[in-house]
């Protein structure tokens, strides 16, 4: 039995669905703790494709429980649309539970983040415009619709009543938007409610049960740690925090439940909307890695930043999570390059920094120091073990695990679930605190 945190490391789309989905084989739970339909998650199946946003990527396994968990926003439109499109493919929904706790998306929700990043003008964040920063700022602010809200009738009507009479004010004099009827958004409201009803359960107590069951829970981040709101380079980050910590107030567990953190990185680094991002390449080399990495988001189809891997958010990242190991995902998007350079610390105003820095204007400032390792120049994506791998891929892989140090234990070589390397079983291989600072990585 383990309960493990699978987060992204970055600035998300690591391929966080795609190790969800492949660890999901061994976990009878999975548990989306936090954001909503911002994220955009990619599981490819026996060539086919699924791209979910707010149900977790175990749904493909007939037999796990997978669980919307408190922490997360709900936009019920989009959740009916992704339930709808499964079920189509034959897959059952019937496991799939959602917290009551969680809070819900509304019409002006995404009205207001779409109005406030236009306001922003260069100021604004490059939103998913999906409405997640309104409904957790709702949260915050206690005008917030909770799912157990959405499906008590009369509760909903009073709520609503008074909550987009409110919102209208504000849709009206702050954004010249034309205001909502309530009467439409509420009977839109009762409908969904009555689809996603059998859906609805205590979620922290159903999670609490699996482990007294001493079942197997995967707790699935969306976005990644370098968005996450506390700890990420804020403003430049989502409403939400995908760290580990976020896990246990996100599903409503205490911190002595987790047993294990993976971490998700990409071999190289990408990022969507504004923000400091050190290590981008904005020429060829940037459309490259776009292009081999087939880099558009999956929710909004932008276009990805792409650079080169950046070992300072890298270490941050295992700090502030606690990563265990890490699953290294699209290495063989590097496939053809002649040299691939790795960030190993920052200049700053002329002085070396080998930490993150707080201050995003900081971050700005921040010059890459690389080391420039050479390319394999061949192809990866049919390599199924360490020993396959061309030895400048295995140096490079080493590489990583040595700078973050901690192990590496899974490398992903394509978006399908048979294009990987099981190093070390992630699940239940040695602890980051069990081992000793001058561990050997895994990949060794
Ligand atoms: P997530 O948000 O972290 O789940 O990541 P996304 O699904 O948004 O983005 C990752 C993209 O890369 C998806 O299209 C995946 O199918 C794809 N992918 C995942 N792992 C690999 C890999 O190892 N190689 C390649 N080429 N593609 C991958
Ligand atoms: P997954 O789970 C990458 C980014 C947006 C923007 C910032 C704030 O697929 O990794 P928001 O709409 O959340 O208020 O936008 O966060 N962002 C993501 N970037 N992957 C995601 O999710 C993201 N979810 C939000 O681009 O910069
Ligand atoms: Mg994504």
């Amino acid at each position: 039995m383990a309960n493990v945190v699978v987060i992204g490391a970055q600035w998300g789309d690591e391929g966080k669905g795609k190790v969800t989905d492949l660890l999901s084989r061994s976990a009878d739970v999975v548990v989306r703790y936090q954001g909503g339909v911002n994220a955009g998650h990619t599981v490819v199946v026996k060539g086919q494709t699924f791209k979910l946003h707010l149900i977790p990527s175990g749904i493909l396994y007939p037999d796990t429980k997978c669980i919307i968990g408190s922490g997360t926003v709900i936009d019920p439109a989009v959740l009916i649309e992704e339930l709808d499109q499964i079920e189509a493919l034959g897959i059952s929904t019937k496991n799939l539970l959602i917290s009551e706790t969680a809070h819900v998306t509304m019409p002006y929700h995404r009205l207001i983040d779409k109005a406030s990043e236009e306001r922003r003008g260069n100021q604004k964040i490059g939103t998913t415009g999906r409405g997640i920063g309104p409904t957790y700022a709702d949260k915050s602010e206690r005008t917030g619709i909770r799912v157990l809200d959405l499906i008590e009738k009369e509760a909903l009507q009073q709520q609503l009543n008074w909550t987009i009479n409110y919102k209208n004010v504000i849709l009206e004099k702050l954004y010249n938007l034309p205001p909502l009827d309530p009467t439409v958004v509420i009977e839109q409201y009762q409908a969904y409610a009555e689809r996603l009803r059998p859906h609805v359960v205590d979620s922290s107590l159903k999670i609490y049960e699996a482990i007294e069951e001493k079942r197997n829970i995967l707790f699935e981040g969306a976005q990644g740690t370098l968005l996450d709101l506390d700890h990420g380079t804020y403003p430049y980050v989502t409403s939400s925090n995908p760290v580990a910590g976020g896990a246990c107030v996100g599903a409503g567990v205490g911190p002595t439940m987790i047993d294990r953190v993976i971490g998700v990185a990409k071999a190289y680094t990408t990022r969507v909307g504004e923000g400091p991002f050190p290590t981008e390449l904005e020429g060829t080399l940037g459309e490259l890695l776009c292009a081999r990495g087939a880099e558009f988001g999956t929710t909004t189809g932008r276009r990805r930043r792409c650079g080169w891997f950046d070992s300072v958010i890298g270490r941050y990242a295992v700090r502030i999570n606690g990563i265990d190991c890490l699953a290294i995902t699209k290495l063989d998007v590097l496939d053809t390059l002649e040299e691939i350079k790795v960030c190993l610390a920052y200049e700053i105003d002329g002085e070396r920094c080998d930490h993150f820095p707080s201050s995003s204007r900081k971050f700005s400032r921040c010059l890459p120091i690389y080391k420039t390792l050479p390319g394999w120049q061949q192809s990866t994506s049919e390599c199924r073990t360490l020993e396959d791998l061309p030895s400048q891929a295995l140096d490079y892989l080493k590489f990583l695990a040595e700078l973050m140090a901690v192990p590496i234990a899974l490398v992903s070589l394509g978006a399908s679930r048979e294009q990987t390397i099981i190093v070390e079983d992630p699940i239940h291989g040695p602890k980051r605190a069990l081992l000793d600072s001058n561990h050997v990585p895994l990949i060794s």
